[in-house]
């Protein structure tokens, strides 16, 4: 990598510039893009018994708002919440007693997956709204339905993200490798026939896992501070962000130091990086060669989860690697069931208000990442 330390002002920006972010609060001309399978009022009658008993203690009402809404004591929204693990977070964060906003970027998938909680799983505290993590226009869309429907949020599960290559699945399936080996990194080697680090591909996974996790965080930040319940954000990550993995030592000590770092700086390195990936200099520059602009998009979560955190003590801010799953992003190589997977992103969601902030969680226990 040229020169690590200087990070001052990228010649080129990786997201490009699209529409200014909105206050939430502001006045757009957008039709609601929504399917709510119930209102709050016929959830109370129509929730399911199962539910209910699992969760008695934390499936209260607040009073009724001013306008004779109720407003749940938990609400959640889950990005790329229509498959994988966002999916079933959506289901334990229900069963849980929280109002969820299902988002998917598909407006079919999405309505889809609450129909089928509503009908084969009985669960009617599960609401649609479309959200495409990388048009701020969704995102402020999204933002502004909360704001009037309930005023505050509780809960972000920054889940949607991409895998940032571009893939020859029936080699990789032929290549039969073993779970073990693809975990350690050791499979770079066998892989780079059949998948490959493109630039356009990075640049997409940049933007979804990290600029776009970010613009949803910032948008929905007003409401997170009207949380009556005490704000918590959970940032999907993975073990390919842990820092043992990255190669060069003096960006890998830099970035133990959270204090050295903002948004700006961040930006600046991954611009560097797709500097060096263009120019085909990723290893001799020491950046990760296995899943190269995934690691570093996870890498960038885990900074800016500690750099919020740090900002907003009062809040509950974790990232959360959710283990090896069987999902589309790794053509379902992983070797558990989007269940278990799921079960790290719903202890953060729910940690209490003396629980941890700014940690790294493996699945459900606090593990090292840097
Ligand atoms: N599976 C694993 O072993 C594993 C390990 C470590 C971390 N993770 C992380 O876990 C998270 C969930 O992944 P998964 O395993 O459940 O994979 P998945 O089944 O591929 O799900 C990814 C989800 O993200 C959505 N998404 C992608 N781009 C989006 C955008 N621009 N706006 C809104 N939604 C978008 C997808 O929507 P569409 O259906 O529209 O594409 C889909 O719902 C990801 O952040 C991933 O990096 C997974």
């Amino acid at each position: 990598m040229a020169a690590a330390a200087s990070y001052s002002s990228a010649s080129w920006r990786v997201r490009p510039s699209l529409t200014p972010w909105r206050s939430p609060l502001q006045p757009h001309g957008r039709a609601q893009r929504m399917a709510i399978c119930a209102t709050r009022m016929e959830y109370r009658s129509q929730v399911a018994p199962s539910a209910m008993q699992s969760s008695s203690t934390l499936h209260r009402f607040e009073a009724v708002s001013h306008d004779q809404k109720t407003i749940p004591e938990r609400l959640a929204v889950v990005t790329g919440g229509n498959r994988g693990i966002g999916l079933e977070v959506c289901r334990q964060l229900a069963l849980q007693g929280a109002t969820v906003i299902l988002t998917a970027r598909d407006e079919k998938k999405g309505k889809d997956a609450v129909e089928s909680f509503c009908h084969e799983s009985n669960l009617s505290n599960i609401i649609f709204h479309q959200l495409d993590i990388l048009d701020d226009n969704s995102c402020t869309s999204l933002a502004q339905y909360i704001e009037s429907r309930f005023g505050k949020l509780d809960i972000l599960v920054n889940n949607a993200g991409v895998g940032g290559v571009a893939v020859d699945q029936d080699g990789l399936r032929a290549l039969n490798i073993d779970p073990k080996v693809w975990l350690s990194g050791k499979a770079v080697n066998l892989i780079q026939s059949v998948i490959i680090q493109t630039y356009d591909e990075a640049v997409k996974c940049l933007n979804t896992n990290y600029y776009g996790l970010k613009g949803v965080t910032k948008v929905l930040l007003p409401l997170l501070k009207q949380s009556t319940s005490g704000a918590r954000i959970v940032n999907t990550t993975s073990l390919r962000s842990e820092l043992k993995r990255m190669p060069n030592e003096k960006l890998r000590n830099e970035l133990r130091s959270v204090d050295i770092w903002d948004e700006a700086r961040i930006e600046a390195m991954l611009n560097e990086f797709l500097v060096d990936l263009k120019n085909e200099r990723l290893e001799e520059a020491g950046w990760p060669t296995m899943l190269p602009a995934y690691s570093m998009s996870k890498t960038v979560v885990n900074l800016y989860t500690r750099i919020l955190a740090k900002r907003h003590p009062e809040m509950r801010i974790n990232c959360v690697h959710p283990g090896f799953v069987n999902t589309e992003i790794n053509w379902n190589t992983g070797i558990i069931p989007p269940e278990e997977g799921a079960r790290g992103a719903v202890k953060a969601a729910l940690l209490p208000q003396d629980g941890p902030t700014g940690c790294y969680f493996d699945q459900t226990e606090i593990g090292e990442a840097w």
